[in-house]
């Protein structure tokens, strides 16, 4: 490729020559016209052909994204590429385009540094290499373009410092450095742009203290330094400067009480401290700012009382304070009344005790998701609830509620996540619950739940986690639950008082990565449509009354990791294609009536993973599950057969290069190898391997709209890949208290963060 380049660098050298000598026309500076040769031969791809007009036959003038200086004919002021998926790098030759203001080549796939020569354009007022990716460190040489009022390189690879000479470009207006991989401290000289009105370095590893010289910038209005690690206060006057719209310093190590100094601010629209260490109260001076919008707090240490005048941001969209130390009761509720555009409400991991105030129901009907998770809250939802019909995610777990749901929760007919876990809740479950058809997730699990399970949950057809676990429900499990083929992450009915036996229809459930029946008083034989399961991860049946043998249909469940089948009735041997399960690593036989050999493949080898007692007629296996040796070994050797098997994967559950972060993907694949030579690694390729980049856009950046659920068991949003392909993104643990500011929990709130 040197060559080759090479080679047209000396044609275009020996064309310039011969048009120099042999037309007058040309006899003027050619340095343009060479050096836009030069940027063009520096690109390898052009897809959209943009660069097909850069030809010989026309004045380099005219060449699309190209245009010249009216007093300087031939002079070329300013080169716009926009968008037309352009790679290559940028040639240094650009440098020589003195006469150049304006540069535009945002979202292309620009690599390699970018040239110092740029240091060389006096000129230059606007600097956009923004969505590229570009590396290397920001050069210094820019500094000297003291004409540059834009200087946009967001979302690049660069590295280094942020250079401190930059606070000399005193004509800057912008500066957008935000998603590259910066380090080091923001440079104080970046007090000296007194003309700077937007400062974006959000997303790099900025670290240090935002420094006192910032609050010199009264004409900032967006300031946003989100995604770094920054340490030490916010300096003071930032948000209260006369034009400040948009400020945010999420997903920092910041402390302070920043929030006292919020006051009349009247531009201020978008407010995000998430994820920082601020403390203090939140102060009732904070609806001075009536223009406010969006307020988020959430994961902080403030405490105190929740000002009861947040009523007076009348245009609030959003507010939530979630996972602080909030201590009051409900009463403010009643003046966000007054919110008509209020959107989410998001109160969840405070100390807010009370009972729902009846203006609960009086909430602008704009209000689309309501989470007070994990409170103290009492007394009974309101009866009028069915009023917020615009509500798609209500989310009362793990709070001291009682009484029962109104009927009137069958309104809520755009509700997807229904969370009451973890409450005081009796009664019966509304069969108007089936009225909601758009369910996604409900978790009804840690209640006194009485009476039938409702058939008209099966008219929910879009549920993929239902989890009614924990309660005093009895009756059979419904045929109508056991056909719901949307269910993916769990279905739970576990701890209650069940009875009657397992329909045939348990085999729609094709897409079900956990199914928990256990400690019930279910009896028959499980039914041999369970090998249609195949996504299935996790099966409990412990503690019921099932009967008959381990069934052959489980051999298929090949993804199966915990088997549990303890406190029945089963009989006969254990099947050898137990062994042959290579991710189960936990299977639990205990009490049942099982005899013969005990299998010595597998999830056997370990006596830790498996456990078997209270059979009493169990003979062999390893040495560590001190079981007796068998009398004859007429069948001993079957379980270690090397037999080839069909594998048929779907994939479920793969953990991302080692974040607590996994995909449920309805995603069938099918694969020839040999079972027990296969290591896990071999089973790894089957899953769908996506990057994280990718994930981020499927998901939206985790964004609160792609949000499915909150569930016990994780965090689920919703995402389309780049293929088209549906998939259900769960984050696991991400609501325990304390839990460690992890990357993850981080990328959640990327969704309250602005570029
Ligand atoms: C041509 O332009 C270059 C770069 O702007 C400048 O250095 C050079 O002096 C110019 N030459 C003539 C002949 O104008
Ligand atoms: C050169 O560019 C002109 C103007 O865009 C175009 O019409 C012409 O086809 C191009 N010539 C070649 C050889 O590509
Ligand atoms: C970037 O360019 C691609 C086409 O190359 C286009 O589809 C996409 O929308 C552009 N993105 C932005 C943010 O401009
Ligand atoms: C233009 O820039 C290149 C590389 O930066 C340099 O080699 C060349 O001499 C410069 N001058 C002209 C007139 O092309
Ligand atoms: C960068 O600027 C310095 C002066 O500040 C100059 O000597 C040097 O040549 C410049 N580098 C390039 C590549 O233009
Ligand atoms: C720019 O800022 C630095 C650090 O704050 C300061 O030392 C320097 O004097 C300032 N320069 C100008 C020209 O204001
Ligand atoms: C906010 O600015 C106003 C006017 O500049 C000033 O009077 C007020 O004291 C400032 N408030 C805070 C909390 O800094
Ligand atoms: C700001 O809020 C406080 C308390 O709510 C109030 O006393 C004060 O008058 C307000 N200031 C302005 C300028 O509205
Ligand atoms: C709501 O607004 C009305 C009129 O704007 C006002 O009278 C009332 O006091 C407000 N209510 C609350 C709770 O702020
Ligand atoms: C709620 O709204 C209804 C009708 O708009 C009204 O009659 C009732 O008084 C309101 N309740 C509260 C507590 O504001
Ligand atoms: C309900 O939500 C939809 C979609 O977000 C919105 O367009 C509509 O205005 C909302 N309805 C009310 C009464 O706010
Ligand atoms: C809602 O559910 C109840 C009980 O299942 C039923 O009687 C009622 O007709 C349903 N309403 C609508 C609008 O579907």
């Amino acid at each position: 490729m040197g060559k080759q380049l090479f080679l047209i660098l000396n044609s275009i050298i020996l064309w310039r020559w011969s048009s120099i000598t042999t037309s007058e026309a040309y006899s003027q500076n050619q340095t343009d016209r060479l050096a836009l040769a030069s940027f063009k031969n520096a690109i390898h791809k052009d897809p959209l052909g943009v660069l097909s007009s850069w030809n010989d036959s026309t004045h380099h003038c005219e060449w699309q994204g190209v245009l010249c200086s009216k007093r300087h004919p031939r002079r070329v002021t300013s080169l716009v590429l926009r968008s037309q998926g352009l790679q290559g790098f940028l040639s240094p030759y650009v440098g020589n385009l003195s006469f150049l203001r304006v540069i535009i080549l945002e979202n292309n796939s620009f690599h390699g540094e970018i040239p110092p020569q740029i240091g060389n354009l006096l000129r230059l007022r606007l600097l956009f290499l923004s969505i590229n990716s570009f590396g290397g460190p920001i050069p210094s040489n820019l500094s000297r373009c003291s004409n540059l009022e834009t200087l946009n390189l967001m979302y690049n690879q660069l590295v280094g410092g942020i250079h401190s000479d930059l606070g000399s470009l005193t004509r800057l207006k912008a500066l957008t450095l935000s998603a590259n991989s910066l380090v080091g401290p923001i440079p104080c000289s970046i007090g000296n742009l007194s003309l700077l009105q937007q400062l974006f370095l959000a997303k790099n590893a900025l670290s240090g203290e935002i420094p006192e010289e910032l609050s010199r910038l009264k004409r900032l209005k967006f300031f946003q330094l989100s995604l770094n690690k920054l340490i030490g206060e916010v300096p003071a006057g930032i948000l209260n400067f006369s034009d400040i719209t948009i400020f945010s310093v999420a997903c920092n190590q910041l402390r302070g009480s920043v929030l006292n100094d919020v006051d009349t601010s009247p531009s201020l629209y978008f407010l995000s401290i998430v994820y920082n260490l601020f403390t203090g109260m939140i102060p009732s001076t904070l609806t001075n700012a009536t223009g406010l919008r969006e307020l988020y707090l959430d994961h902080n240490n403030f405490h105190g009382p929740i000002p009861k005048n947040l009523g007076r941001l009348k245009g609030l969209y959003w507010i939530s304070f979630r996972y602080n130390h909030l201590q009051d009761d409900l009463s403010f509720i009643s003046s966000l009344v007054n919110c008509s555009n209020l959107k989410v409400l998001g109160m969840s991991g405070n100390l807010i005790h009370g009972s729902l105030p009846r203006s609960f129901s009086n909430l602008s009907t704009s209000i689309e998701q309501i989470d007070m998770l994990e409170n103290r809250i009492q007394g009974t939802l309101p009866s009028a609830i069915g009023n917020l019909f615009n509500l798609s995610v209500l989310a009362l777990s793990n709070n001291f509620l009682i009484g029962r749901i109104p009927d009137s929760i069958g309104g809520l007919y755009k509700l997807q996540q229904f969370v009451l876990a973890g409450n005081m809740l009796t009664g019966e479950i509304p069969s108007s619950i089936g009225n909601i058809t758009l369910l996604n997730l409900l978790d009804l699990s840690f209640n006194i739940f009485q009476g039938y399970i409702p058939q008209s949950l099966g008219n929910c057809k879009q549920l993929i986690g239902l989890d009614l676990s924990n309660n005093n429900l009895i009756g059979s499990a419904p045929v109508e639950i056991l056909s719901l083929s949307s269910l993916a992450i769990v279905l739970s009915i576990a701890n209650n008082n069940l009875s009657g036996s397992l329909p045939l229809q348990v085999g729609s459930l094709k897409n079900l990565g956990m199914l928990d029946l256990s400690h019930n008083r279910l009896t028959g034989l499980i039914p041999t449509s369970i090998s249609e399961c195949l996504v299935l991860e996790r099966l409990h049946l412990e503690a019921n009354s099932f009967h008959g043998q381990i069934p052959e249909a489980l051999r298929p469940l090949r993804g199966l990791k915990e088997l549990d089948l303890s406190n029945n009735n089963f009989s006969g041997p254990i099947p050898s294609f137990l062994a042959g399960l290579s991710l189960l690593k936990y299977l639990n036989l205990s009490f049942n009536q099982l005899e013969g050999q005990v299998p010595e493949g597998g999830v056997f080898l370990n006596a830790s993973s498996v456990s078997i007692y209270g059979n009493m007629k169990l003979c062999g296996g390893v040495p560590g599950l001190k079981l007796p040796l068998c009398k004859s070994s007429s069948s001993k050797k079957s379980s270690s057969t090397k037999a080839r098997v069909i594998y048929v994967v779907a994939g479920s559950l793969s953990c991302l290069a080692l974040l607590l972060l996994c995909l449920s993907i309805f995603y069938c694949k099918k694969k020839q190898m040999t079972t027990n030579a296969s290591s896990s690694l071999s089973f790894e390729n089957q899953f769908l391997r996506i990057s994280y980049e990718e994930l981020l856009r499927a998901t939206n950046r985790f964004s609160e709209t792609n949000l499915i659920g909150k569930w016990r068991y994780g965090t689920v949003y919703k995402g389309i890949l780049d293929g088209g392909a549906t998939v259900a993104t769960k984050v696991l643990n991400l609501m325990q208290r304390g839990a460690s500011r992890s990357f993850i929990s981080e990328c959640r709130t990327l969704g309250t963060i602005r570029h």
